[in-house]
Formats: C-alpha cells, structure tokens, sequence
C-alpha cells in the first residue's frame, strides 16, 4: 500500500528519491518523507500530504546527501499527520526507517521499549521498529545482527529500509508479505517497493524474496536469508520501457491505461493460436493427464481481478463444462475450503502482491492444490511461488482503478477456457476457429468505442446528477455490470449496485425513484428479454435507463432513455467490450465531480495488507 525507495550512490540522494516517490505515489498518497545521511547525521524531512508538499518542504528546508530513504504513505495505524509520516527516527536519531506493511504485535515491544526509557513521538507500528533496532545495537549488536534480531521478533508484513548514522556508506533492505526489490545500478544501488520508482535509473534487480535482507553499499549487494546465510540471487531484468510509467501526455494515467487496450489485448493474443485454432499458453503445464487429475477448481481474486475470476468461472463452468468455485481471497481462507491434490487453485492478481490472495495461494498450496497464477507483474510473489504463471501483458498499471489489467485478465480467461475445452475434447475446431477469428478482431473493436469519447462525455454530463445508480444484467452482463458499478464507486465516489436483473424485484427495487440511473447491460441476446423486462420495471417507477447493447440491436432504443453500442461479436467476447464504455463513463463521472482520477479518496494501489 505504502511506497518505500531507497538510494545509495554518486548522485544526491534527495532529487533521486523524490522521483521515485512520484512514480511511487499511487501506492499511497496521504503523506510522505524522505532521511537523508550527511555527515553522520540522518536528516529528516517529512509532512502530511502529497509529494508536492514535501517537495515544497524541501525547498525552504534542502537536504544533502549521496544514501537516503523516501516513503509515501497510506495510512494503517494513526491519521495521516506530519508526525505519523514516514521514514522514523530512533529517539536519538542513530536509526531510520521506512517501512510498507504491518506489524502486528508492535504494542508488545513499544511497552517494552517505554520501560526503557524510549519515548514515542507518532502512532505507528514502524516507529517501534526504529527504536527496537536501536535498542539492540546500543546493547553491542552489530548493526546487521541488530535488524535481523529484530525481524526475528516481530510478526506481520514489512518491506523495510533501514538507515543507521554510524554507517554512512550503507543501507539495510529486508521484506516479508509486502514486495521490495534491490535495483542495481553502476556505483550505485537502490530500493524500491515498486518498479516504476527506479525505472528511470536501472532496469536490473534482484527480487528479495521472504525474509530475506540485503546489505546495499554503492558498489556491492550482500543478500541474507533468513538464518543469515548469504544468498546468491539472479539479476532480474525488467522489460518495461520508462514510458511505460509516465503518462505520455493524457490527463492522467487511468485514461492512458484505457487507450493502451488495444494494444494489451492484441499482445495477450498473440501467438497464442496456432493455424488450427490450438491455444498454446506458455507458462501452462495443464495438458489432458494434469487434468485428469483435478476434480476441484477454485479461482480466487479480490476487486476487478475477482470480477475477471467470476467470467472465468462463467465460461469455464458453460464451456468446458466442469464445475469451478469462484472465491473472493479475502474470505477464502475463513471457510475451511475443501483442498487437496486433486484441486487446481487458479489465483488473479495484476500486483500479485495482493495480501489476501497471496495467503489464499499459500493455503491451497501448503494443502497440495496446484496453483496457477494469471499475473502482471513480473517477479511478483505470486508469479513466482505458483506452479503454473500465466502472465497478462498490459505493462506497468499505475491508476489506482484498474482497466487494461482487468481486460488483459479476461482475455487470459478466454484463453483458459479454450485451452481446457481443447484439452478436454469439449470443442471443436470449427467453433474454435470461429471464436479464433472473432478474438482477433478486438483489438480493432475497443478502437472503435475508444472513438465514441465523445459520446460518452455527453452521457456523463446527462447523469452526473444521479444519486444511486444500478448495473443491472443477467449472466455475463451481470458480471461486467459488477466492474461498472466498482470503477464508479472507486473514482466517482457515487453510490452504485450491481444486480441480477432477477433479484431486483426481490428488494432493491425499493430504492428505484426519479434521481437513480439504471445501467442496464443486454449484450447477452438469449437473455434479452428477460433483462428487458427488468428495465421495464425500473422505467415504470421513474428511474432513468442507460442501456448498453451490440450494435443491431434496435429493440433496447423502445425501452431505454439511452444506448451506448458496442460493435458485434461472439456473445462470449462481449463483457470485454461491455465494460470499455463504463470504464469511461466512470472516469468522465469523476473528472466532471471534480475527484482525483489517478488518486481516489482512501484507495492506494496494491492492497498488501489484509
Ligand atoms: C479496482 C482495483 C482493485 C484491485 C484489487 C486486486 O479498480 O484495482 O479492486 O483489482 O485490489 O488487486 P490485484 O489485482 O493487484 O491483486
């Protein structure tokens, strides 16, 4: 949730970590702060607020030095205050930390450490960490042995950087259930809790795994496991251009994300067919004897990537017809789930850092499920801790509301379904090279809606007054209406509800009245009617209906105020392109309410603790 960066080298340190902490902002964004070593000295210059605050902070106030630390923040324990913002000085500023994650039994050593004498000048969790490193280096522990004794004791998640005034030409990095890498430069090394912080300096890292802690100076990197033995770790190299991360002159990066669909679908498609319509999925080792193995699927996610789950559930369970529990990871592992050898856990993430899904993954692992992981971020701990990795190539995804991600996860989802139906005998390949010729199509498609901008502005500027709004549709356009009404509570803070068409007479039509807009999805023709029917409920008692339908589809102008068209295709393909128009609709929500797009109110990307 927090962003952590870290820099030592040639260079002055402060400039390197404020570009970091910009690239790093979405992670959390409530307050920020950076320490500086000079001299002996660590300085310390933090504030409640944006980046650009503490920027202007800095400026009455510069900081020098060539080994730093920089944090921003999204705040877990205590309000978001100058005093609460990172990084956190020992009592007697010999030690600084920045710190993402959690410590759960934190109050156990602060009592501890009060006893001592220490005193406490913020709320956190990672202030204790500060003064406990302290307190075991000031009792004649090397410094080293002083942040592992430490790491020893406390429980939760943490991806630390660690300052101490007596070593002004290191840095301690260490991570647990929260990610951090060691980016390598030349004479000079970094780190960062995210890609995009050190992108413009090295695209080589080495991935800390659990547990594990680094010793950075400007020209070497030690990396210790857990019992203190050194590790030698690979060189990972990020293929991401620096572009990937900016944002290329669009308004803000949830837009520019939007626009690079029919590029992200395009490359998730591509070579993946061969000439008879066989799907190859690299990373998959899912052939007919592994299946044959498996009587249990379950997929797992949190937010738009258990949304993506759902669509895989829907078409895997339809199409390949075996069945498939589709789990929100945050509830998964409270329900003793059914897992053993036999059960295939396929885990969504576009971080693959996420808390909740990670632990699921760890479960069903440590219960001898196979786990595949359908990912984005490379090196991630779920792309690297399952057996299978599916990755979904959209590129670094830096709004808070996720787009690209969710649309590269569903077309992983139509390839998935098509590999097990091909493996299983359960569709030929007529059908195959009919849905073949359809998938290679979208890309042009999301193009074509991408064009009618213009006619989603003036739908935003028509319902910006509604106070409640519904997504209604039944199978697949239900789902797709789950993600509509998220993006729009997400970014346009308006009260909204997915439902199956059906079960709005079972209570919710209650809410219906003259200022609730009705998003009623109806790309499922077979269900046509049916939803219909439903529309024309919620029209009869006042509330105003935005329709979204395929193109041909004339019947829907008869019951809708209006119809958002998307261009034909096979009824499977139809959700990607159902949530295009929503995706804009949402974004042009928020900017016509005056909200932060790229920085919605409470949300931070990547949510990596529970
Ligand atoms: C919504 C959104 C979140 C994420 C969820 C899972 O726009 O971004 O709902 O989808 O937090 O995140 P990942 O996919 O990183 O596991």
């Amino acid at each position: 949730m927090c962003g952590v960066v870290g820099y030592i080298g040639g260079r002055d340190a402060v400039p390197v970590l404020i570009n970091g902490l910009t690239k790093l902002e979405y992670r959390g964004y409530d307050s920020a702060g950076v320490a500086v070593l000079n001299d002996g000295r660590i300085n310390i210059c933090k504030t409640k607020g944006r980046i650009q605050n503490l920027q202007d902070k800095l400026l009455v106030n510069p900081l020098q030095g060539h080994v730093g630390i920089g944090h921003t923040r999204w705040a877990t324990h205590g309000v978001p205050s100058d005093e609460n913002a990172h990084p956190h000085p020992s009592g007697d500023r010999k030690i600084a930390v920045v710190h993402n994650g959690i410590i759960e039994n934190y109050m156990e050593f602060k009592e501890e450490l009060e006893a001592k004498g220490y005193k406490f000048l913020s709320e956190t969790d990672t202030e204790t960490v500060a003064n406990l490193i302290d307190d075991y280096y000031r009792s004649g522990m090397d410094i080293l042995d002083a942040v592992f004794k430490v790491l020893d004791r406390i429980e939760g998640s943490y991806a630390l950087g660690v300052l101490c005034s007596d070593f002004p030409d290191q840095l301690i990095a260490a991570r647990k259930d929260s990610p951090l890498v060691v980016g390598i430069g030349d004479g000079e090394n970094f780190i960062a809790s995210d890609m995009p912080a050190i992108l413009n300096y090295t695209k080589n890292v080495y991935l800390l795994d659990d547990k594990e802690v680094a010793l950075i100076k400007a020209d070497s990197v030690k990396i210790f496991d857990a019992d203190r033995n050194e590790v030698k770790k690979d060189v990972f190299t990020f293929d991401w251009d620096i572009e990937a991360a900016e944002k290329n002159g669009y308004d803000h990066f949830m837009l520019k994300e939007i626009f690079e669909q029919p590029k992200v679908v395009k490359d998730n498609l591509s070579r993946r067919f061969d000439s008879n319509g066989k799907v190859t999925l690299d990373g998959i080792k899912l052939g007919k004897e592994e299946l044959a193995n498996i009587n249990r699927i379950y997929i797992c996610a949190c937010g738009t990537a258990y949304y993506a789950g759902l669509i895989g559930k829907y078409l895997i369970e339809r199409m390949v017809r075996i069945p498939v529990n589709s789990e929100m990871a945050s509830e998964f592992r409270y329900k003793e789930p059914l897992i053993d050898d036999k059960t295939l856990m396929i885990v969504v993430s576009q971080s693959g850092e996420t808390a909740d899904t990670l632990a699921a993954m760890r479960l069903a692992k440590e219960k001898g499920a196979r786990v595949m992981g359908i990912v984005n971020a490379v090196g991630s701990s779920i792309a690297r801790e399952a057996d299978d990795v599916l990755y979904t190539l959209a590129g670094p995804e830096i709004a808070v509301a996720s787009t690209k991600a969710f649309s590269a996860q569903v077309v992983a989802m139509y390839l998935l379904t098509i590999h097990l139906a091909q493996e299983l005998g359960k569709m030929d390949e007529k059908t195959t090279m009919e849905i073949k010729g359809y998938m290679e199509e979208l890309p042009s498609l999301v193009n074509n809606i991408l064009a009618k901008v213009p006619v989603i502005q003036r739908l935003t500027q028509k319902y910006i007054g509604s106070k409640n709004v519904f997504y209604i549709g039944r199978g697949l356009d239900y789902i797709v209406g789950m993600e509509g009404s998220l993006k729009l509570k997400e970014i346009a803070y308006l009260h909204s509800e997915p439902y199956a068409a059906g079960e709005l007479k079972h209570g919710p039509i209650a809410l219906i009245e003259d200022t609730t807009l009705v998003v009623g999805i109806v790309t499922q023709e077979e269900l046509f009617e049916k939803t219909v029917s439903n529309i024309r409920e919620v029209k009869a008692r006042g509330a105003r209906v935005l329709a979204i339908a395929m193109e041909g589809n004339k019947e829907i102008e008869k019951y809708a105020d209006d119809v958002f068209y998307i261009p034909r295709t096979h009824w499977m393909l139809a959700p990607l392109l159902a949530n295009i128009p929503q995706q804009l609709f949402a974004y042009y929500m928020a900017l016509g309410l005056g909200n932060d797009v790229d920085k919605p109110r409470n949300l931070a990307k990547s949510v990596t603790v529970e």
